[in-house]
């Protein structure tokens, strides 16, 4: 009966993100190099069939000029892309200040920034307003190019206002908001100077989606104790308006990596990469360089375990692939510098001349390397503090189906919910456990490996980011069809 409900043409769907999936390099006045980044969300998104989408995001680029932005919005169609136009001051304020420096850390437990309370006391208004603002500007694309029965899937938590705004400007407009980040408890939450404003505004979408059942849980919660409303089965309902709350957690194109790894250029990656560390276990982190992903904690775990077991020093290398990310935020480059710190001194510690524990990396690799990387691996090593899923763990199962490897995995990752039973679960600010995960995971078992990683290759082949994304749409659909119902009751 629902599929009967659904309209016959393709349904058109918007995706709106802060982060376009194409990232723009100007290369003259009016011309661009455009380069697709394939991540889960690209991925699960061309898996949609049965709908029609197109991209809305910031291109992460500064265009101040007319003629550039004409060409680049004409560029960007050609991709199903739309930009949002956003000024170096708002970035600075919006994408810089509120959204990675409070947002983010918050979501993340870090807490509101610590350091020169008052400057931030002080700067929080504006970078609120900002964001404000710079929602209302997405708003203001999206409302351009919507035509009616669109839907409007809204991501993450640079996007808390765009939910608000887009129904008061059309309030029967079909709105869906995910967050890629964890939502943290309540009491987390309520820190948070605009914790009422940011929720309220959330709640104006139809469907509201978290990564696990905890987060959902948590956002129910902060709704009850710091808005009072009442929470329900269903998720939270106030004045006789339902927003449905749910869990949806994503996964990945698993079949792209698993192919990926036959391809004659990964091969050959793979046979230079075991040549290189013939003799040697590689253990492996890819992270972007962010304080969330413990990569200080991981390193030290690292180091305590070379301290304790003078075995292994020259048996084991550990590859340490540290993406940067939000450069401009001081807190990220403090991190660089404490991290290369500590990566230094191990190395002086431990190294010979010939070779050295640890390779860090401070870049990105190809697609192609670093699906030969994850193939080579003995361990992976997942370190996050706090993490909303934490991808990197499901690609290196989905690549390690003839080597078995096995995976050490945060508990405070969404990930760890769903490859628990397969990985080695750890704490990851209990350096000591942690190092001793290390050992076990160096000694196991192939028969124990076998069937860790059978658990955790089974469920990431069958949970994958296109059903993730077919999921949560058909849910939006079906929660649209079901409150239009109550209303005719
Ligand atoms: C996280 C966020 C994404 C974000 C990504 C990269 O995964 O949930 O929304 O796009 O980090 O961060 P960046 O700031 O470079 O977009």
């Amino acid at each position: 009966q629902q599929y009967l409900e659904r309209p016959a043409i393709k349904q058109r769907l918007l995706v709106v993100a802060n982060r376009l999936p194409v990232s723009a390099v100007r290369r003259g006045e009016d011309s661009w190099s455009l380069e697709i980044s394939a991540g889960g969300l690209v991925s699960a998104l061309l898996g949609l069939k049965e709908f029609e989408a197109r991209w809305i995001g910031w291109a992460g680029v500064n265009v101040p000029d007319e003629v550039g932005q004409k060409s680049l919005t004409k560029a960007l169609a050609e991709k199903r892309c739309i930009p949002v136009f956003l000024d170096e001051e708002i970035v600075h304020q919006y994408y810089n200040g509120y959204c990675n420096n409070i947002l983010w850390p918050l979501f993340h437990y870090l807490g509101l920034p610590q350091e020169d309370r008052l400057a931030t006391t002080r700067s929080f208004q504006s970078q609120f307003a900002a964001y404000k603002k710079a929602n209302q500007i997405f708003a203001d694309v999206v409302y351009q190019h919507y035509e009616e029965g669109d839907i409007v899937w809204c991501h993450d938590y640079h996007l808390m206002f765009l939910p608000k705004w887009l129904k008061e400007y059309n309030s029967k407009m079909k709105v869906g908001w995910f967050l890629h980040t964890p939502f943290p408890s309540s009491e987390i939450h309520r820190t948070l100077p605009s914790r009422s404003e940011l929720l309220r505004a959330v709640l104006a979408a139809d469907l509201v989606g978290f990564h696990t059942y905890d987060y959902a849980r948590h956002f129910v919660s902060a709704c009850t104790r710091i808005l009072g409303i009442e929470g329900t089965p269903e998720g939270v309902e106030d004045q006789g308006r339902l927003t449905r709350v749910a869990a949806f957690p994503i996964g990945i194109d698993s079949e792209r990596f698993i192919r990926a790894i036959e391809a004659p250029q990964v091969q050959e990656h793979i046979k230079e990469l075991k040549e290189r560390f013939a003799g040697r276990k590689v253990m492996l982190g890819v992270d972007r360089l962010d304080m969330i992903k413990g990569i200080p904690q991981k390193i030290l775990a690292f180091e305590k375990f070379l301290e304790e077991n003078p075995y292994w020093h020259d048996k084991v290398v550990l590859l340490q692939i540290a993406v940067p990310t939000r450069t401009d935020v001081p807190e990220y480059q403090k991190l660089t510098s404490q991290v290369h710190e500590i990566v230094g001194r191990i190395n002086g510690r431990f190294g010979t001349l010939t070779a050295v524990p640890i390779h860090h990396l401070d870049r990105s690799l190809d697609f192609h390397a670093l699906c030969a990387l994850y193939a080579v691996t003995d361990v992976a090593l997942v370190t996050s503090l706090r993490d909303g899923m934490n991808l990197v763990s499901y690609e290196f199962v989905a690549c390690q189906d003839s080597r078995k490897g096995v995976l050490i995995l945060s508990e405070f990752a969404g990930a760890a919910q769903s490859l628990g039973a397969g990985a080695i679960l750890v704490n990851p600010w209990n350096v000591t456990e942690v190092a001793s995960a290390i050992g076990q995971a160096l000694s196991m078992p192939a028969e124990e490996r076998e069937k860790r990683h059978q658990h955790n290759f089974e469920h990431v082949t069958t949970h994958t980011a296109q059903q993730w994304a077919e999921f949560f749409v058909s849910e939006l659909n079906d929660t649209i069809i079901e409150a239009q119902q109550r209303i005719r009751k």
